[in-house]
This record gives C-alpha cells, sequence and structure tokens, in this order.
C-alpha cells in the first residue's frame, strides 16, 4: 500500500521551473508616454482630461501627465491655466506660486506668468523686465465640458475639436451630468486612491476583457455584480469607426431572456460600458484613463444621472467588497464596504480589477504572457494603437481626430440589449 501512496504523489521531472529563465521585459512601444515616444505622441494628438473644474481653484496643483510635471491652477479672472511646473527663471516649481488676475507669480525672484505662459512681471529686473517678452512658460491649452478640465499636450498646428458624445448631450430636465475623478473608483478601489500605481494600458486593456466579469466579478468568490455573468459569455470583438468592441451575449438569464452586451473602446484611452447589473439601455458614462506617467495613471469619467444623484459613495459600498453568491461555501455575514475599509486578509481574500491590475506589476512583462482564446480583444487593440501610432509617425491624423468645429456628437454606442426567448417545447 505504501508503495502505491508514494507512486501517487511523486512528482514528475522538475521541468519548467523559474531557474534560468531570460528576464522579462514590456511592451517599450505602447507603455511608454513620455514626450517623443511613439505611444506619448498619438496619446498627445487627443484632448485627455486632467482635473474635475471644480477642483482647479487659485491654490496651484502639482500633477503629472504623460510624464511631464505641470501645474495647474484657475487666475483671478476664471481662467484655468496649465503649465510646466519647472519656472523658466532658474526652475523652482511653480507649485509654490502665488495666483492672482494676472496669473501665477513664482515664489523665488517673483517672475509671472499668466495661463498661456507669457512672462508679464520680472519683479526684480529693472523696469519689470525689460526682456520679458522673451521668456515663455511652457503651457498647454484648456477647455472646460462635461465638468472635466481638457487638456491638449500636442502639436498646435494638430489640435483638434474637443468631442461631444450622444449619452452626455441632449439632458432631460431631471438630468445632469456628474464628473468623477481622478479616482481608485472604476479601478477596484475607492475615492481614497487619486493616482493608480500601473500602467495605463493594463487598466485600459480590461475594457476589452468581458471574461474577466466571469471569472473575477463572479466566479472567484462571489457576485461582485450580477449574477447571471457568472456564465461564461458568447463574445465576438468587432472593429468601429473610432475603435474596437465586443458583444458579450448571456444566454438564458435567470429571468428567461437573453442579452447582447455591446462595449465600446474609443482609440485611445476611452471606455463606456453598458450596466454590469445588467440594466436595460445604453452605458451612461464615459471613460478616460490617462496616463500620468508609464507607471501610473488617472480615470476620469463623466456620467449621465439624475438630478438626485449624490455621487458615487454609494456605489462602492454596493459592488465592493461582494455580494455573495448562493453557491458561494464562504459565504460570510459582511456587510459591504468601502474598499479603504478592508483589512489586507478580506482585500486577498475578495480581489477586484485593483487587485488583479496592480498586481501585474507597475508596467506588465508582456514578454512573458500566454495569450488564449479570450484574449482576442486585447490583442486587437494592441493591434490598433500600433497602427494609429504609425498613422502619426508618417504624418497622419489618428482615428477619431476632428478638426471641424461643427462635427457631430459621438455615438458612443455602448449597450445592454435584451431578446426574450421562446420557450422551449
Ligand atoms: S526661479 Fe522662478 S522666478 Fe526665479
Ligand atoms: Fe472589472
Amino acid at each position: 500500500m505504501k508503495g502505491a501512496k508514494e507512486e501517487k504523489t511523486r512528482l514528475p521531472l522538475d521541468e519548467g521551473t523559474g531557474y534560468g529563465r531570460a528576464s522579462a521585459t514590456c511592451d517599450e512601444e505602447l507603455v511608454r508616454v513620455g514626450p517623443g515616444t511613439p505611444c506619448g505622441e498619438l496619446m498627445r494628438r487627443y484632448w485627455q482630461p486632467i482635473s474635475q473644474s471644480a477642483h482647479v481653484t487659485e491654490v496651484p496643483q502639482a500633477l503629472k501627465v504623460l510624464g511631464e510635471d505641470l501645474v495647474l491652477f484657475r487666475d483671478g479672472l476664471g481662467r484655468p491655466g496649465l503649465l510646466h511646473a519647472r519656472c523658466a527663471h532658474r526652475g523652482t516649481s511653480l507649485y509654490y506660486g502665488k495666483v492672482d488676475e494676472q496669473g501665477i507669480r513664482c515664489c523665488y525672484h517673483g517672475w509671472q506668468f499668466d495661463v498661456q505662459g507669457r512672462c508679464t512681471d520680472q519683479q526684480c529686473e529693472p523696469e519689470g523686465g525689460r526682456h520679458r517678452d522673451n521668456v515663455r512658460q511652457p503651457w498647454y491649452p484648456l477647455e472646460e465640458r462635461y465638468g472635466l478640465v481638457f487638456a491638449y499636450m500636442g502639436p498646435p498646428a494638430k489640435k483638434p475639436v474637443l468631442p461631444r458624445y450622444d449619452i452626455l448631450e441632449n439632458l432631460g430636465a431631471d438630468e445632469m451630468v456628474f464628473p468623477t475623478g481622478p479616482s481608485g473608483f472604476g479601478a477596484g478601489a475607492d475615492d481614497t486612491v487619486r493616482l493608480i500605481p500601473c500602467n495605463w494600458l493594463q487598466q485600459f486593456e480590461n475594457t476589452l476583457d468581458p471574461f474577466h466579469l466571469t471569472a473575477l466579478h463572479t466566479k472567484h468568490r462571489g457576485v461582485h455584480f450580477c449574477a447571471d455573468l457568472g456564465n461564461v459569455p458568447q463574445v465576438r470583438f468587432e472593429p468601429t469607426e473610432r475603435g474596437i468592441r465586443y458583444v458579450s451575449t448571456f444566454k438564458r438569464l435567470r429571468d428567461g431572456r437573453e442579452v447582447d452586451r455591446i462595449s465600446p473602446a474609443l482609440i485611445p484611452n476611452i471606455r463606456s460600458v453598458p450596466s454590469v447589473m445588467l440594466d436595460l439601455g445604453p452605458s451612461t458614462h464615459v471613460v478616460w484613463t490617462v496616463p500620468a506617467d508609464d507607471s501610473s495613471h488617472y480615470l476620469f469619467q463623466a456620467g449621465r444621472v439624475k438630478k438626485s444623484y449624490k455621487g458615487t459613495a454609494d456605489m462602492f459600498r454596493t459592488t465592493r467588497p461582494v455580494r455573495f453568491s448562493d453557491e458561494d461555501s464562504d459565504r460570510t455575514p459582511t456587510q459591504p464596504r468601502l474598499w479603504s475599509e478592508l483589512t489586507p486578509e478580506q482585500i486577498q481574500r475578495y480581489p477586484s480589477d485593483w487587485e488583479a491590475q496592480i498586481s501585474q506589476g507597475p508596467i506588465t512583462l508582456h514578454s512573458v504572457e500566454n495569450l488564449g482564446t479570450t484574449d482576442i480583444g486585447v490583442v486587437m487593440l494592441r493591434r490598433l494603437l500600433r497602427q494609429q501610432i504609425r498613422v502619426v509617425q508618417e504624418g497622419g491624423d489618428p482615428m477619431g481626430v476632428s478638426f471641424d468645429p461643427d462635427e457631430p456628437v459621438i455615438k458612443v454606442g455602448g449597450v445592454n440589449v435584451f431578446t426574450e426567448v421562446a420557450p422551449q417545447t
């Protein structure tokens, strides 16, 4: 008997160990976003949200976007300004500056810059600086819409119009657009987090990864959103005018219907996911994954909501940690609570998007991935980004960019479509 047990427990030869493996690398072309990098130049051809309008005040804020250190403020005339943080005089950060009607004044020698970087005063120079017009603090254009401040950090001659999205337009009398961000909400955390510590792409790829709804959000430890998502869907990925979308079909819902979940990703970094609670109808939120640098990013969103809506705090509590499925043998009578209130043990036991994506590393290692059929959307996205990078490198205009001030609103196209299924006879 002993011999048979030993036979059963004996391990095969030690193949596939970690020893001697080549060092792993990331996909440099897609993950780097600084000035002059391939993907950074693609990103710079689009307006990017960098703050909520309500958060921009006369108190300068330091922020990093696309690898650049910047300072954001609102001058005394109400105009938002985005300047390089490093003062054009001798490099002190304008974060310590003082704002008035004319702009921001550096703390060190009092040089003042307006919201377009013009030097309007050099306090200690004769006549306020006879040559101050020769100095320009690097700056970027801003526009405000949907309660967000958008920056254009690309070549001035290629500045596109700031897009409008159909789901955020033509509001009813009882509706409003509600801005959110930067926030860990949308990445499985909550508002206690502003900066998400991983590369923008591994977050954005989640947009074309419908199978994680079944695995991570339903089967792993319980139901985060809706038990019907636990059935592995039939999924097809399709190119669209502005990117890629998936159509994820769940047959035999508990109420007898079936649903097509249509979820678009817009190049370079926008998503609009239809309700994961399987509510009827179009998606209500536009979400931007904005790189801060190569290993961190922000999430901003603008949502169409009822005027009675009070913000996302309630949503954090109902979607995280979990509402347990009936089948979950580890069922625990825990009340839903904020991500930031969870213990390390609870986080390990009940992971969500944050843990799945952050644990891939600050920049995931593409060379040691093993992709499967469920990764077709991810592969298509990487291929399309690379293609759009080439378009920019060859002097063209990337997908979705428009210079027409009368450009029609963008049809976002995220929606849950239900079908009644005839009972089988
Ligand atoms: S370093 Fe800013 S004014 Fe001198
Ligand atoms: Fe998710």
